[in-house]
Parts: C-alpha cells; sequence; structure tokens
C-alpha cells in the first residue's frame, strides 16, 4: 500500500530537526531510551484497521490513556517529555511520541528509522484492550499485530527485538527484570538470548518464548540471532510501518 505522506512547511521541518536534538540529550541524560521506544509503540499499536481508530495521533497525551492498564508507568515518559514538547508547540503530538522512539532506538546504536511529519492529533483515546497480553501465545499475537494493526508475521518477529531495550518492572506490569544484559543498547541480543533459553537474571515473556514454537516465527529469530544486519534491516522497515499505521494511506 502506497502512502501519500503530506507537505508540512519549513517551519515545521526545522522544528522536527531541532527536536530531534533536544530529544537526544534528554535520552542520553535520563538513559531513558527504553521507556521513548514503549510510548512510541504503545502509541502506535492500538491502531484498528477495521474502524481506522486508534494509532500514533498523540493520543497518549490524555490521562485516559496512560491510565489503560497496558499502559502502567508511561505516564513518566509523559512527564519526561513534556518540557521538550513545550519548546514546540508547532509539532503534534503525534509526530512528536514516534520522533522520540525513532531517536530512542538510533541513540542506543541501532537502525535509522525513516520519519515522515504531519500526523494530525487525535482528541479521544482509543478503546481500551489493543495492545497485546504478555501471558498469551501466538495465536494471540496474529490477531492484535496481523488481524487488528494490519502488520504482518515478520513485523512481529522483528519488533519483538524491540525487547533487546528496557526492562519489565513489577509495579508496571508484574513482571520483573530485563531480556538482556545490555538493555539500554539496540542490538540483537534479544535473539540469541531467546534461542539460549532461561537464564539467571533475565526474563523472557510467554509472548516472548512462543516465537520459537511456530512455523513461521522461529526461523526469523534464528536469522536475526545469526545476522544482526538483516535484523536491523527489518527492524527499521517494521518500526516505520508501525510508526505509521493510519498514517498518509494513499
Ligand atoms: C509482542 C508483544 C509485546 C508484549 C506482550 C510486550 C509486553 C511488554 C511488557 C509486559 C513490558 C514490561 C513493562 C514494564 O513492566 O515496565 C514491556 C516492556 C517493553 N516493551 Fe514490550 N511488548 C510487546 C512488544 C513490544 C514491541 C513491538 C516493542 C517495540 C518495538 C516493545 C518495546 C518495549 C520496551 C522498549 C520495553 C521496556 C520499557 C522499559 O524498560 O521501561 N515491546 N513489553
Amino acid at each position: 500500500m502506497g502512502k501519500c505522506y503530506p507537505v508540512v512547511s519549513e517551519e515545521y521541518k526545522a522544528a522536527v530537526d531541532k527536536c530531534r536534538r533536544k530529544l537526544r540529550g534528554l535520552i542520553a541524560e535520563k538513559n531513558c531510551a527504553p521507556l521513548m521506544l514503549r510510548i512510541a509503540w504503545h502509541s502506535a499499536g492500538t491502531y484498528d484497521q477495521a474502524s481506522k481508530t486508534g494509532g500514533p495521533f498523540g493520543t497518549m497525551r490524555i490521562k485516559g490513556e496512560q491510565a489503560h492498564a497496558a499502559n502502567n508507568g508511561l505516564e513518566i515518559a509523559v512527564r519526561l517529555l513534556e518540557p521538550i514538547k513545550e519548546q514546540f508547540p508547532i509539532l503534534s503530538y503525534g509526530d512528536f511520541y514516534q520522533l522520540a522512539g525513532v531517536v530512542a532506538v538510533q541513540l542506543t546504536g541501532g537502525p535509522d528509522v525513516p520519519f515522515h511529519p504531519g500526523r494530525k492529533d487525535l482528541d479521544e483515546p482509543p478503546k481500551e484492550g489493543r495492545l497485546p497480553n504478555a501471558t498469551l501465545g501466538n495465536d494471540h499475537l496474529r490477531e492484535v499485530f496481523v488481524k487488528q494493526m494490519g502488520l504482518s508475521d515478520k513485523d512481529i518477529v522483528a519488533l519483538s527485538g524491540g525487547h533487546t531495550l528496557g526492562r519489565c518492572h513489577k509495579d508496571r506490569s508484574g513482571f520483573e527484570g530485563p531480556w538482556t544484559n545490555n538493555p539500554l543498547i539496540f542490538d540483537n541480543s534479544y535473539f540469541t538470548e531467546l534461542l539460549t533459553g532461561e537464564k539467571e537474571g533475565l526474563l523472557q515473556l510467554p509472548t516472548d518464548k512462543a516465537l520459537l514454537d511456530d512455523p513461521v516465527f522461529r526461523p526469523l529469530v534464528e536469522k536475526y540471532a545469526a545476522d544482526e544486519d538483516a535484523f536491523f534491516v527489518d527492524y527499521a522497515e517494521s518500526h516505520l510501518k508501525l510508526s505509521e499505521l493510519g498514517f498518509a494511506e494513499a
């Protein structure tokens, strides 16, 4: 499906560039790349292709969406980001949160994910319950990513590699611990650890482990574990698709 990106003003483009620099500074200072990637993903991942509702349109700024159970902890991301957003009133929140995700991946050593501006903010949060439930399996992942969001099997595996960053917090999700030994570095260690199996001090969610039990998912896990360049190429493509769900549809 082709994209037809809106034209934005030179002033808007300049604000995007300057905002990128401010975001790099914030993320470097606070070591908050994982939370920034998570807010970008939880903003976009609510997209429902059937009703064309939800998606990366800035609604995470609204308390009602921050209060969804899946978003526990993201009020911290909103709070950290607000002083930067205030410097760029011209930017939509939709663009701003997606830009934060792209900068988080780049700054921690991940691939450059292309960014196109021009998302228009919505004023109503999506219905609760559209993000994946970590206690379920592959049928559920396909229900959410493929059926609801309109992404592919390959996108599920590549994007799961986002868990190369960060950790679970008992008081946010009920789970505890990081997926890798270097949770502030974006690399392919999520996949190498997944294949190694459970290890003291590291964690794998049921939805992570489920990737090993599927005839389509498992070969991709093996490919990304063996070839970081291949992971980065596919991740950048999948992250771009995620960040533009419902945006610039031709
Ligand atoms: C496949 C379905 C997914 C499930 C079930 C899932 C579930 C979770 C859970 C339970 C947490 C822990 C939250 C906490 O306690 O702080 C988490 C954290 C995280 N998730 Fe996912 N996730 C999924 C996909 C993704 C995707 C697609 C991305 C990005 C591309 C992503 C990026 C992250 C990051 C970066 C964190 C760490 C946040 C932090 O350190 O504060 N996740 N995820």
